[in-house]
């Protein structure tokens, strides 16, 4: 690609400011939470050679976050970049994160703004030491009116109620994938400029698919609805669906939702009778609500079985929820199975 033609995060944001779809705030915050990204992609990048494989804790210990999983190295250390990257900036009023209990406010020795910041500074920690992709997802919503010193309960806002959603996939190569409520756009990272390139401008979710992701091994634990579904989709083109399908999960959601993005696709992480008493698996804040814009603004669709993910009331900084996302048609299919049921 000539330079001449390329596009750069910097320049598209400058050039949706242009279009008053954001602000020159928003920009530069989108641009903090990039530049963070690139330095996770390199600390992830070096693997067994940086450090920064294995389980975060010392002498033995495993440290616990309040998820109750066993930190990793890079969770930890992806938490603190992000938390670098953004203390000094003056855009945010503060940030949440799936490895803090709770919400921070910026310290007060630096200006505030007016943006709250939630983030999974590390998806998929369960391939770090596979040398698997991995992620980082974020979301940004605004902070209410006159609240200086935001508390959990200010980030507690409806999907519906994001500026912005985004992820950064380290895979074979280093993709930040980008909303602002006008589309879903796909940036590669330039490692020899050390910049975003726009690769894939209005990215768009084939409607049909013959592809779904589902952790299998939970089958057992499935409510009836899912076990019904999931039974037809197995049965194929004899079955009720009347076609074959194909099955992926690579246990990081950022990894399936990008195929997804890219080639169509259903992904699921539905209630299982093992996490039915925390409401489902993936957290809502940082993980599904920020994905379900992503996929929404790609023309998909992003669902709890039962609702609208982005219309779901947030009870809890670390809300659980269940999740079925991608193909429009596909995850209408898959919500009429449980509405039915009900
Ligand atoms: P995280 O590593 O941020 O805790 O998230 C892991 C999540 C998600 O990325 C993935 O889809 C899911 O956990 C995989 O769960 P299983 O290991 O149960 O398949
Ligand atoms: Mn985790
Ligand atoms: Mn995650
Ligand atoms: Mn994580």
């Amino acid at each position: 690609m000539s330079q001449a033609s390329t596009v750069s995060l910097t320049r598209y944001l400058l050039e949706e400011q242009r279009a008053g779809h954001i602000n020159a705030d928003l920009r530069l915050l989108i641009e903090v939470v990039a530049r963070a990204c690139k330095s996770i992609s390199i600390a992830v990048g070096k693997g067994a050679l940086g450090g920064v494989l294995g389980d975060a804790g010392s002498d033995g210990e495993a440290s616990i976050n309040i998820q109750g999983e066993a930190q990793k190295k890079l969770d930890v250390l992806s938490n603190e970049i992000l938390l670098e990257a953004n203390a000094w900036g003056g855009h945010l009023a503060g940030l949440a994160s799936e490895e803090m209990d709770h919400s921070l406010p910026i310290p007060d020795v630096h200006p505030r703004g007016n943006y709250l910041l939630l983030f999974d500074p590390l998806d998929g920690s369960s391939n770090i030491d596979v040398n698997i992709s991995v992620g980082t997802i974020f979301s940004v919503l605004r902070c209410p009116e006159g609240v200086t010193t935001p508390g959990d309960e200010h980030y507690l806002q409806p999907g519906t109620a994001q500026l912005a959603a985004g992820y950064c996939t380290y895979g074979p190569s280093t993709m930040l994938v980008l909303t602002i409520g006008h589309g879903t756009h796909a940036f590669t990272l330039d490692r020899e400029i050390g910049s975003f390139v726009l690769t894939q401008r209005d990215m768009k979710i084939p409607e049909e698919t013959r592809e779904f992701a589902v952790n299998m091994s939970n089958q057992r634990f499935w409510e009836p609805p899912m076990q019904r579904y999931v039974g037809d989709l197995l049965a194929g083109r004899e079955g009720p669906r009347g076609k074959d399908f194909n099955m992926r999960w690579v246990a990081s959601m950022v990894a399936d939702v990008h195929r997804i993005l890219t080639r169509g696709g259903i992904f699921s992480y539905p209630l299982d009778s093992k996490c039915a008493g925390k409401g489902g698996k993936l957290r809502l804040m940082y993980e599904a609500n920020p994905m379900a814009f992503l996929v929404e603004q790609a023309g998909g669709a992003a669902s709890t079985g039962r609702q609208r993910m982005m219309e779901v009331p947030p009870t809890g900084l670390h809300q659980r929820v269940p999740v079925f996302l991608g193909s429009k048609a596909e995850v209408e299919a898959a919500v009429r199975y449980h509405v039915e049921a009900d």
